[in-house]
């Protein structure tokens, strides 16, 4: 590893540990995701986990409750605390409009998420996280399982130049290249927006590599060849790089909630011809902070 690489690691690895009063919180690895436990979510959360909890996600990105046996309702009611919840699009054809079925059917040839991405770049005010509530997995071992990658850690390990080079680009997130032959609703309006190449986390103010191959098309400017060459190399260090990942494997009733705003995330479809089953409730970010 080169000593940039490193030190950027050693930051990371490093870094203070919360003390937990109220919950019990064991990291999935040394740079992303943690399980918390002691937690009910079936009920509403006293003032001082809610907070505990609000700071695990703040540390490690994406957090993991085993064995939650919760309603939409118990749902949505644990989301809202993060933020205003975000209405699917397009919206479902009947149902809660902020719900969202993550289902594979047996011998399905796609399924939703396959492919390293954060959810809803392509709109001008991206979300801000998503909260899975996987309830069917496939035969117990027989994958599913979903993977996120840290887009802190993703800038952090790129060499001083290449930082200065990506610094002050911005990048094009287009809706289109995501339908990967879904045909969408008449009246869907595909969304596109440009956003900062290197972005801060709106809470932490910590810089993030803020591309992704399921939405980010163009560095404007740059030329058409530079900026697929820069896009396909930022591209295959996200997904050839464990060090920047942490793996979820998924039991009934465990509901896991990401940052979109500086995780990426791969759902694996390794578990043909088996099922599986979740649903989704996601909240609103805002625009995203150069
Ligand atoms: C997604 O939100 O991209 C789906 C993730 C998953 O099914 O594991």
């Amino acid at each position: 590893m080169e000593s940039h690489e490193l030190e950027a690691l050693e930051a990371v690895t490093t870094r203070p540990v919360h003390p937990y009063r109220t919950l019990t919180v064991d990291r999935l690895t040394p740079v992303l995701g943690a399980e918390i436990s002691g937690v009910d979510l079936s009920e509403e959360l006293g003032a001082e986990q809610l907070e505990e909890i609000h700071t695990a996600f703040r540390d490690h990105h994406v957090i993991v409750f085993r064995d939650q046996k919760i309603t939409a309702e118990d749902h949505k009611r644990f989301a809202a605390t993060f933020g205003e919840l975000r209405l699917t699009n397009p919206p479902p054809p009947e149902g809660d409009p902020h719900v969202l079925e993550i289902r594979t059917s047996p011998a399905a040839s796609y399924v939703a998420g396959d492919g390293w991405h954060a959810d809803g770049t392509a709109d001008a005010e991206p979300s801000l996280g998503s909260m899975l509530y996987i309830t069917e997995i496939p035969e117990p071992g027989c994958g599913g399982d979903t993977l996120f990658a840290n887009m802190h850690l993703a800038y952090e390990m790129l060499s001083p130049a290449m930082r200065s080079l990506l610094d002050p680009l911005t990048a094009v997130h287009d809706g289109a290249l995501a339908l990967a032959g879904y045909t969408p609703p008449e009246d869907y309006v595909i969304p596109k927006s440009e956003h900062p190449l290197i972005a801060r986390h709106p809470e932490t103010d910590r810089k993030l590599l803020y591309v992704n191959s399921v939405y980010t098309s163009r560095i404007p400017q740059l030329s058409e060849q530079e900026s697929r060459a820069v896009l396909d190399m930022l591209f295959a260090m996200v997904a050839r790089r464990p060090l920047l990942h942490c793996r979820v494997r998924w039991a009934p009733n465990t509901l896991v909630f990401w940052d979109n705003r500086c995780v990426q995330h791969h759902a694996s479809y390794d578990y043909y011809p088996y099922t599986r089953y979740g649903q989704r409730v996601a909240v609103n970010g805002g625009p995203v902070k150069g």
